[in-house]
């Protein structure tokens, strides 16, 4: 496989935290692609690796569970969802009114494909393409304010497309790990180390993800390694990693560009390191 053929440039249909659309060609530079046939992501988020790096399959893991469902509904379902979709991006679903009714109808409903249609609403409508639930698991984030929030009927096409060469599966990212083989490459992007410790990045799923958490992964790394496949992890470059990924075979270091204040008001450059256990 070339690395000049394997980026597609397609955005992810969801706004999530974290997003890697626009670092790909530096994740391309240290994921070692030659002669592997399935790209594994035990963090799969907004799936931006997914989308524009070329496999021939793909197992794809996230901890959340409506995201997966979301992601097994456009794979399977995707002429209907899309059209079902379309409906909830019409103007008149984007007053708060509207928004939080449709909110509480996602909390009560325990339909996968209802939960799906909203969860994509609540998405593109919601404050600053937040996901977050409260303790008992209701999604809870208030109404963004968008004028045109924008129905990504593109992007769900393409991903239709290209999931029929992926498994999504809802769980730890130990799960993913559990499944490798000859001819897989992992590529891991954990909830971000927070750049200060009061600050609190790492809250997705309704869980955060702590150090012993950290550390969890760069086991499962390094287990990957002894079975001969590579794993490569992204995470801030901060005291925490460096010291993390020290036994790393390769670390790659590069500033990004990120709005990181709660308001979304604020950017700042941040680094960012990928570590290559192989
Ligand atoms: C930084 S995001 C991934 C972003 C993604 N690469 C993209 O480009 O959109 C981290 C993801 O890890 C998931 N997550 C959190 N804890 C997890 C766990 N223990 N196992 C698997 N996934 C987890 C979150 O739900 C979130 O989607």
């Amino acid at each position: 496989m070339s690395k000049d053929t394997l980026q597609a440039n397609m955005r992810s249909a969801l706004k999530w935290a974290g997003g890697k659309k626009r670092v790909i060609g530096e994740i391309l530079k240290v994921l070692p692609t030659q002669g592997k046939k399935r790209l594994i992501e035990p963090f799969v988020g907004g799936g931006s690796v997914f989308l524009n790096i070329d496999f021939d399959e793909y197992l794809l893991v996230d901890m959340n569970q409506d995201l997966i469902a979301l992601f097994n509904i456009i794979k399977n379902q995707s002429d209907e969802f899309i059209f079902d979709a379309e409906h909830y991006f019409r103007g008149h679903n984007n007053t708060p009114e509207k928004y939080y009714d449709l909110r509480k109808k996602f909390n009560a409903s325990t339909d996968s494909y209802e939960r799906s249609l909203l969860f994509l609403y609540l998405n593109r409508h919601g404050y600053n393409g937040l996901c977050r639930y409260n303790k008992s698991g209701g999604y809870n984030v208030p109404f963004g304010r968008y004028k045109h929030p924008y129905f990504p009927k593109v992007e769900l096409e393409f991903f239709a497309k290209r999931a029929q060469r992926a498994i999504f599966l809802q769980g730890d990212f130990e799960t993913a790990f559990d499944q490798i083989s000859n001819n897989d490459v992992v590529y891991c992007d954990p909830p971000y180390s927070p750049i200060n410790r009061t600050s609190n990045f790492t809250a997705y799923a309704g869980n955060s993800f702590s150090d012993a958490d950290q550390q969890r992964l760069v086991e499962c790394a390094e287990k990957a390694k002894a079975n001969n496949v590579p794993t490569v992890i992204s995470n801030h470059y901060v005291d925490f990693t460096r010291e993390l990924y020290k036994n790393a075979t390769k670390r790659e270091l590069f500033q990004v560009q990120r709005t990181i204040s709660p308001k979304g008001k604020g950017r700042v450059k941040v680094k960012e390191i990928l570590a290559l256990y192989k």
